[in-house]
């Protein structure tokens, strides 16, 4: 027998349901139910999510939560949070949560609670920030600090630089924070062009500590810092590491007293909650990333105890699901309408697609279904102007999420309700559309009318907050990650790995030294011939 989740009459429930709700448009699903909103919002955590402008109905929800059952996704929850080992291609926990586990109930894996060791980490971390802050901590030169630079790539840079920016508000006045991912020595050249190295800090983060992009950029720094300050020994003052692999830190030549460690169960593209959050929180103070992991922690229960038919990952989880497999919606829109999470869509193409972007189960079986939509988005207004006119008039069907603050972190006249109409503006015209008897009416010389109409029928969550404080983004973060594993179970799949990043990583170990030597290789026609063009234009 078939193993996989499309086999399942829960499964084959839903394609039925589907073919009859892909003929109803969300506007008579509105006409015939004045308590819509009500029905499909849900409020915790401090947010609410109002889930009622997608293309679902009650029996839509029931059918989605029977697939939950036969996957028994209740159980799985439990499993993640208990520590099992539910990344399997890899045996490891997956434990972010222990990292925001502001109970500091025990959490084991093989037997051992990882608590006292997540608290010694964090305590560690706070004193060292905490000396940075102040001025205690000196450079080489005798002078305080003024700029932190992280060094990393995909989940040590993608999270805290995101986080980083969303809490600018939140800063320290004397620090100016930096993130250097690209191997392209412009990255680095461009940032170390404006640096003093008598006041820089750099953060070398790596969970394994042998990426390519993140040790060659480290060798930079630390070679810019030693010509510039004349001696090796400044290294010490100027350069801390965050990582799994002591080994390799002590290599590189960091003292591992300069070492902030974290474990293998904690995931790259979950691991902001660890030492990987170190910039973020030399750039916020404790009080302020206390908050930060407080908020995770408060939507980690959430996701924990509360009904499936009320939690909100779990919600978000299966409307995905219901778009991604069912309506073969291809992308997914990430529209937040809060300038602060400007990087929140880039954050979340690592965490989505590097976790669910996979076409075989956990047992190594192909899948049937269509998996991880492509995410992409930009901040709202600015998309609007840009890429909108394919959400209203295109032939896609694009699901999307727009995130809301009420306040913004500025108080400048007029532009929040300018926000905030734009956002709700939006929702409703792409659920709405314009019929063509409306647009009659409205405007148009006839000719026009074809172009002027607009379908609607586009589906759209809003998530709304009231302020981005540290506690808040806490919860949204720790939201889309439960999402992703919601999906994750729905799927079969195991969103812990990533073996697809390997191959590329193994054939440019191949091209550097065909690069370096301009030697000839034997890839492919194209790939030897573009080496041989290289090599020829040197
Ligand atoms: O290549 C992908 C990846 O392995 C990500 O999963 C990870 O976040 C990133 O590289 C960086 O890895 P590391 O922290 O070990 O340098």
């Amino acid at each position: 027998m078939n193993s996989l989740i499309s086999h399942s009459v829960a499964w084959a429930d839903i394609k039925t349901h589907q073919h009859y709700l892909a003929q109803v448009h969300l506007r008579d699903l509105f006409a015939l139910d004045n308590q819509r909103f009500e029905k499909f919002s849900v409020e915790a955590c401090g947010l609410l999510l109002d889930y009622s402008k997608n293309r679902l109905t009650s029996d839509t929800l029931v059918l989605l939560l029977n697939l939950a059952a036969e996957t028994n996704l209740q159980d799985w929850i439990s499993r993640l949070f208990q520590g099992e080992k539910v990344n399997n291609t890899e045996q490891r926990a997956a434990l972010h949560i222990a990292l925001r586990n502001r109970s500091n109930r025990p959490i084991l894996v093989d037997g051992k609670d990882v608590m006292p060791n997540v608290n010694a980490v964090l305590a560690k971390m706070g004193q060292f920030s905490e000396s940075v802050r102040s001025g205690a901590w000196r450079g080489y030169t005798g002078k305080p600090i003024e700029s932190i630079v992280n060094i990393g790539i995909g989940g040590s840079d993608l999270g805290p630089a995101m986080v980083t920016r969303a809490l600018k508000a939140y800063h320290h006045a004397r620090l100016q924070g930096y993130f250097i991912s690209n191997v392209d020595g412009t990255h680095l050249g461009e940032t170390l062009a404006k640096l003093n190295p008598e006041t820089t800090l750099f953060i070398i983060a790596s969970k394994t500590f042998t990426t390519q992009e993140t040790i060659l950029n480290a060798q930079s720094a630390r070679q810019w810092l030693i010509d510039k300050l004349g001696d090796e020994k400044a290294v010490a003052k100027h350069f801390v590491a965050v990582s799994t692999a002591r080994q390799q830190v002590t290599e590189f030549g960091i003292d591992p007293a300069n070492m902030f460690e974290f474990w293998d169960w904690v995931g790259g593209r979950y691991s902001l909650w660890s030492a990987i959050g170190l910039p973020i929180l030399l750039m916020i103070g404790m009080d302020n990333f206390e908050q930060f992991l407080a908020g995770a922690h408060e939507l980690d229960k959430h996701f924990e105890t509360v009904p499936l038919a009320e939690n909100l990952p779990v919600l978000m989880g299966l409307i995905g699901v219901w778009y991604s497999s069912f309506f073969k919606a291809t992308t997914h829109a990430i529209l937040p309408y809060d300038y602060s999470l400007e990087l929140l869509p880039a954050y979340l193409q690592q965490l989505v697609m590097e976790s669910l972007g996979k076409s075989v189960t956990r047992e190594g079986e192909r899948v049937d279904y269509p998996t991880c939509p492509i995410i992409w988005g930009a901040p709202g207004n600015n998309g609007q102007h840009a890429f909108y006119q394919l959400l209203h008039q295109g032939t896609h069907l694009i699901p999307a999420d727009f995130l809301v603050a009420i306040e913004s972190q500025h108080d400048l006249p007029g532009h929040q309700n300018a926000v905030l109409s734009n956002a709700l503006a939006q929702t409703h015209a792409l659920m709405m559309g314009r019929t063509p008897e409306k647009t009659r009416d409205a405007l148009a010389p006839m000719e026009q009318l074809s172009h002027r109409v607009f379908s609607g029928n586009q589906p759209t969550n809003t998530l709304v907050y009231q302020k981005l404080t540290p506690h808040v983004l806490g919860t949204l973060i720790a939201l889309y990650e439960h999402k992703v594993f919601v999906q994750g179970i729905c799927w079969g799949i195991n969103p812990f790995d990533q073996w697809g990043v390997e191959l590329g990583k193994q054939v440019a170990n191949t091209l550097l030294p065909a690069l370096n030597n301009k030697q000839e290789t034997k890839h492919d026609g194209s790939t030897d011939g573009l080496l041989r063009y290289i090599h020829r234009r040197r």
